[in-house]
């Protein structure tokens, strides 16, 4: 199953489909690397980067063919805090190297919102991540990195699927070179049993989940499923091999209430 890289605004590529981990373990994280996910989505508010990385080290798997996220928590806002937080997330997870860092939510301060933007540009100068994004930063908390500081956020990791598209978000991230990555792009399983999920699934003999995870991809977002079940987890993983049509696309946009750009 070869599944789409997406080229991020420095040309780090990362693969289009990865294995969120939000309450789930070392299992879960093994069983995605057995099924072919080379994308692994954590934080160190998750308190589960030593599994990740018992994972990674069980997997067989070289460290270059493995793209790591992490996030910086909120009490860890500011400069040094930041720095202090990435360290000890960096010896969680075993590596070197982070492939990518985000700050996980913005602060309400805009100053403070700076002031760990910098840090994580410090942290890319020295090569010490290969890509640095946010996280649930709106459009104008976006506007105010990109007036004050100097690296344009690789990544804006916000919850997308199709009930909840973020037309807005996703034109403003275009318009900025950052990639948009969906978290919750199941809907937490909510979607999966709308009627026009389930026709589309039905014309295609593929499953709600699937036809919900081509969405993301037709749409060049970067999606991150969880699922703590080894079926499930395959099942997210094998959307590479058939697509949806453009009548199939405007079905699902139409869940949004919106027509999607
Ligand atoms: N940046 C942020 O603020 C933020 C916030 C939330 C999440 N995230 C990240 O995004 C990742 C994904 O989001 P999420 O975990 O909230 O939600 P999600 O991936 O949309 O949904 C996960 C839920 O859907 C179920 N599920 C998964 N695959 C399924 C399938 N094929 N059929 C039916 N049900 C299925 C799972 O249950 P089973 O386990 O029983 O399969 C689980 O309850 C997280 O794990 C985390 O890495 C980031």
């Amino acid at each position: 199953m070869t599944i789409p890289v997406v080229t991020l605004n420095n040309g780090v590529t990362m693969p289009q489909l990865g294995f969120g981990t939000w309450r789930v373990g070392r299992d879960a994280v093994a069983e995605a690397l057995r099924t072919g996910y080379r994308c692994i989505d954590t934080a160190e508010m998750y308190r589960n980067e030593t599994d990740v990385a018992a994972a990674l080290a069980g997997s067989g798997l070289e460290r270059a063919e493995v793209f790591v996220t992490t996030k910086v928590w909120n009490d860890h806002h500011g400069h040094r805090a930041t720095l202090e937080a990435f360290h000890a997330s960096r010896r969680r997870l075993g590596l070197d190297v982070v492939d990518l860092y985000l700050v996980h939510w913005p602060s309400a301060s805009d100053s403070v919102n700076v002031d760990t933007w910098r840090a994580l540009e410090s942290l890319h100068a020295d090569g010490l991540v290969r890509a640095i994004g946010v996280s649930n930063f709106s459009p104008a908390q976006l506007d105010v990195l990109l007036d004050a500081c100097d690296v344009v956020p690789a990544v804006n990791q916000i919850e997308l699927h199709p009930a909840r598209p973020r037309l807005e978000e996703r034109a403003y991230h275009e318009r900025h070179g950052i990639a948009t990555q969906a978290w919750a792009p199941l809907a937490r399983a909510a979607v999966l049993t709308h009627p026009v999920v389930t026709a589309v699934a039905a014309a295609h003999g593929r499953t709600p989940a699937q036809v919900v995870l081509r969405w993301h991809l037709q749409h060049g977002v970067i999606a991150i499923p969880r699922s703590a079940s080894p079926e499930r987890i395959r099942e997210n993983f094998a959307v590479a091999d058939f697509s949806l049509t453009p009548q199939d696309m405007a079905a699902l946009d139409s869940l949004g209430g919106r027509t999607a750009p």
